[in-house]
């Protein structure tokens, strides 16, 4: 069929939650890298978007900014129209799974409901062109989380049966399973869940409208412009006001770690190479238990600050465990690294070292954040334009 060409003459992008985490730098990477496209980043702004994540290019001829609900499917559709769209790259979300236990409604709403506005908007407006699906995509983010949760079964770390350039020095994994393409989904928190529909909603428009959808699942991001919620930037800042450390539980869940930017190298890749109606995992056999993480980042932040190595360790305090915590998390993402020759660049130490760093030296943006004075950015910004 036509529409599974590859896209190659890609022009008008709309990049969903590019003020948030992985969407600044996935809207960063593509402003830089492609001048000859327009990009638009349609953004909530809920809690957890910043527009002081995209300073650096907020100015740039080729990005425009949309305050926007992906909800509002008439202002989807719309916006569709008058830039002529022929990508989404679609991150927008609620992403995090303790606020998705206290509030499953606001996941399904936008992770669900968002999601389907958006692809019956795409269907809607390509379906109107001569063209129709011919050099269009729907690329949807995904994570890791849909697949459920992996066996600890090797509590002390074995060695990795595979490693990438991102795979931390010591090469551990906590058990012999992977998640792989084919993984059966069985979401456990409501964020997985909705994050499960929304999968299965951008699949079911390719199966039935033919619309060229891709889908790709990544684990756990780290580095620069994280919401300070999410373990890492919480941790590095309370360790640098010595406040206490509220680890879950034992700290024993393990997670996949991969720098942000790697990611957002690879939806680059997959957005113009990747197989429509395919789906890769992201993920660079980089596993840690949450405890021997936060080890390092006691010791990081120690060191950066001039303090004792270690001296903080005593902020470590054992919280209840979070409900339904998932135990581990690891991706094989051989298929993306065979068929798309994608590889991590950085490994593990030097990305947690870079990334320590970054909040240290980013304490301002760190103090808007956790004051909310990041919220009258965009009334400042963007009021008189
Ligand atoms: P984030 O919470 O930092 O950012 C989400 C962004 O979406 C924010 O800018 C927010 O304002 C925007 N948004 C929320 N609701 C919206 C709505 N209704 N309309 C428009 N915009 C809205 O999230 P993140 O960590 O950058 O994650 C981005 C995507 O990547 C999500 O889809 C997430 O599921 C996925 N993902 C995240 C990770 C991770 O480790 N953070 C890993 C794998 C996949
Ligand atoms: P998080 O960054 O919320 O990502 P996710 O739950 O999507 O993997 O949490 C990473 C791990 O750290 C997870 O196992 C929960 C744990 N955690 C804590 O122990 N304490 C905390 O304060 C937070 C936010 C997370």
């Amino acid at each position: 069929m036509s529409h599974t060409k590859l896209v190659n003459n890609m022009k008008n992008i709309i990049i969903t939650g590019g003020a948030g985490f992985i969407g600044s730098h996935v809207v960063r990477l593509f402003v830089n890298k492609y001048p000859e496209y327009n990009i638009i980043n349609l953004d909530k702004l809920t809690y957890a978007g910043n527009l002081a994540n995209l300073k650096d290019i907020e100015d740039k001829e080729n990005y425009t900014f949309v305050k926007g609900d992906i909800c509002d499917f008439e202002m989807v559709l719309e916006l569709m129209k008058k830039h002529k769209v022929d990508g989404i790259i679609h991150l927008a979300a609620e992403s995090h799974v303790d606020r998705s236990i206290k509030d499953p409604f606001t996941f399904a709403r936008t992770n669900v409901m968002g999601t389907l506005s958006l692809l019956q908007a795409a269907k809607i407006y390509w379906e109107s062109l001569p063209e129709k699906y011919e050099g269009k995509r729907f690329y949807h983010i995904s994570t890791d989380e849909v697949y459920g949760a992996l066996e600890l079964t090797n509590p002390e770390g074995i060695e990795s049966p595979f490693t990438t350039k991102a795979s931390s020095a010591h090469h551990h994994a906590y058990g012999t399973e992977f998640f792989l393409e084919t993984t059966k989904y069985n979401p456990h928190s409501p964020y997985s869940a909705a994050k499960a529909s929304s999968d299965h909603f951008v699949r079911a428009f390719h199966d039935t409208y033919g619309m060229p959808t891709i889908v790709t699942n990544c684990s756990n991001n780290y580095g620069p412009y994280q919401f300070p919620e999410k373990l890492i930037p919480l941790f590095i800042n309370n360790i640098r006001h010595r406040k206490p450390l509220p680890v879950y539980g034992e700290g024993l869940n393990v997670r996949d770690w991969l720098y942000v930017e790697d990611h957002a190298r690879a939806i680059d890749l997959i957005f113009h190479k990747g197989k429509v109606a395919d789906t890769y995992n992201i993920g660079g056999f980089n596993e840690w238990k949450n405890i021997d993480i936060i080890h390092v980042l006691i010791n990081t932040v120690d060191r950066l600050l001039g303090r004792k190595e270690g001296e903080d360790l005593n902020l470590i305090t054992h919280v209840t465990d979070r409900m339904g915590h998932d135990m581990r998390y690891a991706i094989d993402s051989r298929k993306l690294q065979k068929e798309l020759g994608w590889e991590p660049s950085l490994q593990f130490e030097e990305g947690i070292e870079k990334t320590v760093r970054w909040y240290l030296d980013n304490q301002e943006w760190m103090d808007n954040v956790t004051s909310g004075d990041y919220q009258n950015y965009y009334e400042s910004m963007y009021k008189n334009r």
